[in-house]
């Protein structure tokens, strides 16, 4: 789908749909319709349409002698009014258009749509434009809008926002593809091309680098799947002298069995999710070949498949990882943290000022925070809540969880190895963060964001289609351009 600004008054546009936000008990942007707008706001008062946020009504009227239909959005009350209702609104109008079947529409959001507003729509009518359907032989359910006419919308607003739901999208689309199409060879060949195609720096080590490393965490969590692990190290550097260095970690679980401490069905069932953060990375890395930030930029994916069988890594290993500490294995579901101690460890002999790191890491996680929040660990109070400020912005929900609790933290010291790689049940979103700190370099200011719960979701609900959500890129990405434009 493709937005364009325009401005040109309502009457001079042809019969196209006219989508119009409005605030709770202010219906001003009704004015658009000129004339109409009476008799809009009468049938809307029939509906009992109040212009709640997440509403829609659908409103045909006579404009002449022919049937004109509007669409009013419901953004919630103006002096409560978010960047993500405004993201949401956009996406619930979109999927309304697929509905009924409309190519082509026309959307007031008020008069003067400033940046932040014109970005957050053009996410919205991108996002909600999507689902997954490329395995549907029948394409009867795939309908597309093609083209979003935005009244007043600011063109670098527009054109961020589209860079931005790409990458996002491009995200989803990776995560939606099951464990028998990217396993980790695939997803490191699908590295290896979005290099190419963006003009970015791009390492692949195989099994035997992997080894000749010493990344033997990782080697151990991949070695029992008939498709052996990958480490991907692709690097996005501007023009000129960097302002900064910052290195984002992707959990790359192509597929989590749990391995010899096998799941359950129910809980094995969507386990082609649990390679999410690698996928956010990717998307993030694509973004910046498009929007060509003055920060240099590593994106570092540790790609294995968790499964059971003669070669697979046993409870009790213990496993020398890069970094010289030793893992004591309690559970072999409990495989991301080793696959990202590997992985962190190389991202900090890279010397970036800060490290991200994405993981679908605990279940604790959800049952902690629900499903549509990630949990936020840090080593940095001040960094923490930088990200956490813009997450209010970007709708991509994140809650801190403490690292200072030390009664907790000796779980994972009682070992016969350096460290044991589960904390036990309480807590386990809490324990799984404090072993990743363990292999991040000194110095060094690390976000670990637990995505285990947003990263996938069982039902569509506003921007977000069933299935893979892409959380942790638009997030990612606005503070990389704060730390661009230095605010
Ligand atoms: N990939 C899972 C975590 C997960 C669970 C992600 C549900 C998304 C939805 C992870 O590898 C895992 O299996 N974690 C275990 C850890 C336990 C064995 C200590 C868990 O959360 O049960
Ligand atoms: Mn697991
Ligand atoms: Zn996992």
């Amino acid at each position: 789908m493709e937005v364009i600004s325009y401005r040109e008054p309502y009457e001079s546009i042809k019969d196209l749909p006219v989508g119009i936000f409005v605030f709770e008990e202010d219906f001003g942007h009704l004015e658009y319709a000129g004339e109409l707008a009476k008799v809009i706001e009468k049938i809307l008062s029939v509906e009992d349409f109040k212009g709640k946020e997440d509403t829609i009504a659908k409103v045909p009227v006579l404009d002449g002698d022919k049937v004109r239909t509007f669409y009013v959005v419901g953004l919630g009350k103006k002096d409560k009014v978010s960047f993500d209702d405004y993201r949401r609104a956009s996406a619930i109008f979109v999927k309304r258009l697929r509905k009924d079947k409309v190519p082509t529409a026309h959307l007031y959001a008020g008069e003067n749509l400033d940046y932040k507003r014109s970005k957050a729509i053009t996410e919205g009518l991108l996002l909600g434009n999507y689902s997954f359907d490329k395995y549907k032989t029948s394409k009867e359910n795939s309908f597309r809008v093609d083209k979003v006419m935005l009244y007043g919308g600011d063109k670098e607003g527009i054109r961020v926002g589209t860079v931005f739901a790409d990458a996002q999208t491009f995200a989803r689309d990776l995560v939606n593809e099951p464990g028998n199409v990217i396993n980790p060879i695939t997803l490191a060949e699908i590295a290896q091309k979005l290099a190419q195609d963006y003009g970015l720096e791009c390492k692949i080590y195989d099994e035997k680098q992997i080894q000749e490393m010493g990344m033997h965490a990782l080697w151990s969590v991949g070695k029992g799947s008939s498709t052996p692990p990958r480490f991907i190290h692709l690097t996005y550097k501007p023009q000129g002298e960097p302002k900064d260095r910052i290195a984002l970690v992707g959990k790359g679980l192509t597929f989590d069995s749990g391995g010899l401490n096998i799941k359950t069905g129910d809980y094995m069932r969507t386990m082609k999710m649990d390679k999410s953060g690698a996928c956010a990375v990717l998307g993030i890395m694509k973004a910046l070949a498009q929007l060509k930030p003055q920060i240099e930029v590593h994106g570092i994916i540790g790609a294995a498949e968790n499964m059971p069988s003669g070669s697979a890594y046993r409870p009790d290993d213990i496993i020398k990882t890069m970094s010289g500490k030793t893992i004591e294995v309690d559970n072999t579901d409990a495989e991301g943290r080793i696959t990202l101690a590997d992985a962190l460890h190389y991202a900090s002999n890279l010397k970036p000022s800060y490290i991200i790191d994405m993981a679908t890491l605990t279940g604790a996680c959800i049952v902690a925070l629900g499903e549509y929040t990630a949990g936020l660990f840090t080593n940095d109070d001040e960094f923490g809540n930088k990200l956490f400020e813009i997450s209010k912005e970007t709708g991509e929900r994140l809650w801190k969880l403490p690292m200072d609790d030390k009664k907790l933290k000796e779980k994972i010291k009682k070992s016969d190895a350096d460290i044991v790689n589960t904390g036990g049940r309480y807590g386990g979103a809490i324990t799984a963060a404090m072993f990743l700190e363990e292999f991040v370099g000194e110095g060094i200011k690390w976000i670990h964001l637990d995505i285990a719960g947003p990263a996938y979701l069982k039902e569509e609900f506003g921007y977000y289609s069933k299935g893979a959500t892409g959380f942790g890129v638009r997030t990612c990405l606005e503070y990389i351009l704060s730390l661009d434009k230095g605010t």
